[in-house]
């Protein structure tokens, strides 16, 4: 780490994130793969209905430090889902976070999850659902593992508006890091409304929530100038691409509905 941890806590200091903030910056950079997860997971749950006991779904973990955020904050029980990241990795990380007892790592790709229907009391994914829940069929098959009267959450990166004709300049303009922001997988990053709509149309699920992160372009910049200063970014950095923006496209929506208790047929 290029940075000391001091000085790193002070790079990602944000008074919305309170709870984010009892977490040791050099970890929570180290196991960082894009925006940070435990900020967008912090967001998420603010309005969610999680009690202790309950057992979530953390769909798209990644490393998993949004699981043990979710376990020592709600004291919820935890399957920590990934695909891209190993359930051996994963759980070596839980153990050493002292969660062992409640967070539980699998290795599973997104359509063929090895649960039973209506096993979990809610399911959350943050920078996760947008590789895979934009099919129109996902939520029906997704819907089936919360029970009845569950919620399921979702934090994404989002469009703030969409492109009128081309894809705005400065998104595909090369950076002087080398790096290119808006790459093929983009095209899964939508509007507010298109969610809305996209989910909207579920028999499963009642929406009761979707809205856009305040200030999340800048919150993704600070995040950024964090992580390349530690020399922790994965990515070539984009932060040429963020300060261009100010928030005019990029930013996150998140997105809550219920199961109903009964389907209308
Ligand atoms: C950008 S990473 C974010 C990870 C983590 N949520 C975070 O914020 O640090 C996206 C995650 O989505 C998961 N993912 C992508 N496609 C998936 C799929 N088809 N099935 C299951 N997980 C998937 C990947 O394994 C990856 O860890």
């Amino acid at each position: 780490m290029k940075v000391p941890s001091e000085q790193l806590a002070k790079m990602i200091k944000c008074n919305q994130f309170p709870r984010s903030a009892n977490y040791e910056p050099v970890w929570v950079v180290e196991n960082q793969m894009g925006p940070n997860a435990l900020w967008l997971m912090e967001w998420l749950c603010r309005d969610m209905d999680l009690k202790p006991r309950m057992r979530v779904l953390d769909m798209g973990c990644g490393k998993a430090i949004s699981s043990v955020f979710l376990a020592r904050e709600f004291g919820v029980q935890v399957f920590a889902n990934d695909l891209w990241i190993s359930a051996s990795d994963n759980w070596k990380r839980i153990c050493e976070a002292g969660v062992s007892d409640r967070v539980f790592p699998i290795h599973a790709e997104s359509r063929s999850l090895p649960y039973a229907e209506g096993f979990f009391d809610a399911i959350v994914s943050v920078d996760s659902y947008h590789y895979y829940g934009t099919d129109d069929l996902y939520l029906a098959y997704f819907s089936k593992f919360v029970r009845p009267g569950g919620q399921i959450g979702i934090a994404v990166p989002g469009l703030m508006q969409d492109f009128d004709g081309e894809v705005p300049e400065h998104l595909i303009r090369k950076q002087k890091s080398g790096g290119v922001f808006w790459v093929e997988e983009c095209w899964s990053i939508r509007t507010l409304d298109w969610w809305k709509n996209h989910w909207g149309h579920s028999a499963a699920m009642s929406i009761e929530l979707g809205d856009s992160l305040p200030d999340g372009c800048r919150l993704w910049l600070q995040w950024e100038r964090a992580i390349d200063a530690a020399g922790a970014n994965i990515f070539p950095s984009d932060e040429e691409v963020l300060e261009a923006d100010g928030g005019r496209f990029i930013g996150f929506h998140r997105l809550m509905a219920r199961r109903k208790e009964v389907e209308p047929r």
